[in-house]
């Protein structure tokens, strides 16, 4: 009896071994991705570029829990690079498409062409905007106007030397890491552009903005007059910066209403319709 109890435990672990051994060559014997099947993975993505396959693969090796179409955003618009030390200098002959951004950056002399004075009916004092960006500017105004809604610009082209000394303010009362997630550096900052304007509604701080019909009217409408929500909310990842409602970036109305339509950054867009 005692026997044949040891002989019944011992073929049941066996059993339990052999199962186990199933179990894991079946595991182990699974065909491994190939790299034509990885590549299928991305292929299949509206924005994929073929040049950037390798990146795609090494980006997703590292961070295997992100969405393919996350990653191919991420690495499209060089963010799977460290900020700021993977840079080239902006393309200037894109003119009102030029990307600027923490990875292409404008040189301390560059000063747009056209700028002019804004009227302090829209704009704080000594606001200065390229001549087309004022026009769509005051277009984008009346309409809003009509509609009951009502905005200013608090901050239009800034030269290098001003964002310097905004960005040292910020790093003095923020630290570097916030700092940089609100603020571009010298040379990267948009509004050296003169293409890039930050409204705002009267007697609202900038972080209530996000809640005025001015915000939701700007979102919704801001295309039609060649402006975009350049720094849209959750898209950090890709801009590199905090939710802004107040920036809206000029880039004519063909493009801005593609932008719009997409639902993509301007990284992104240029990334992959304009770059090249
Ligand atoms: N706040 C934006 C990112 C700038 O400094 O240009
Ligand atoms: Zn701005």
């Amino acid at each position: 009896m005692v026997l044949n109890m040891k002989v019944k435990i011992g073929i049941i672990i066996s059993l339990i071994f052999i199962l186990n051994l199933i179990v894991i060559s079946k595991y182990y014997s699974k065909p491994q991705t190939t790299f034509k099947e990885q590549k299928n993975i991305f292929a299949q993505e509206k924005y994929y570029l073929e040049k950037n396959l390798d990146r795609y693969n090494s980006y997703y090796a590292t961070h295997p829990d992100l969405k393919i179409k996350d990653i191919i955003a991420i690495v499209n618009v060089d963010a799977d690079k460290k900020a700021y030390e993977n840079n080239q200098k902006a393309d200037v002959n894109k003119g009102n498409l030029i990307l600027v951004n923490k990875y292409n950056y404008l040189e301390e002399n560059y000063t747009p062409a056209n700028l002019m004075n804004m009227s302090t009916k829209f704009a704080y004092q000594d606001k200065q905007t390229i001549v087309e960006v004022n026009e769509a500017f005051i277009n984008m105004y009346n309409a809003a106007l009509k509609d009951g809604v009502n905005f200013y610009i608090t901050s239009a082209y800034r030269s290098f030397t001003y964002q310097k000394e905004l960005y040292a303010k910020y790093l003095l009362n923020y630290g570097e890491d916030y700092t940089n997630t609100i603020s571009a550096r010298p040379g990267f900052s948009e509004h050296q552009t003169g293409l890039a304007l930050d409204i705002l509604s009267e007697h609202v701080q900038m972080s209530e903005f996000v809640n005025t019909k001015a915000y939701k009217w700007l979102k919704e409408n801001s295309y039609k007059y060649g402006f975009i929500l350049r720094y849209p909310e959750n898209k950090s990842y890709i801009t590199g910066y905090a939710f802004e409602p107040w920036h809206y970036r000029y880039l004519g109305e063909e493009i801005a209403l593609k932008v719009y339509q997409e639902n993509i950054t301007y990284d992104e867009y240029y990334a992959y319709y304009l770059a090249n």
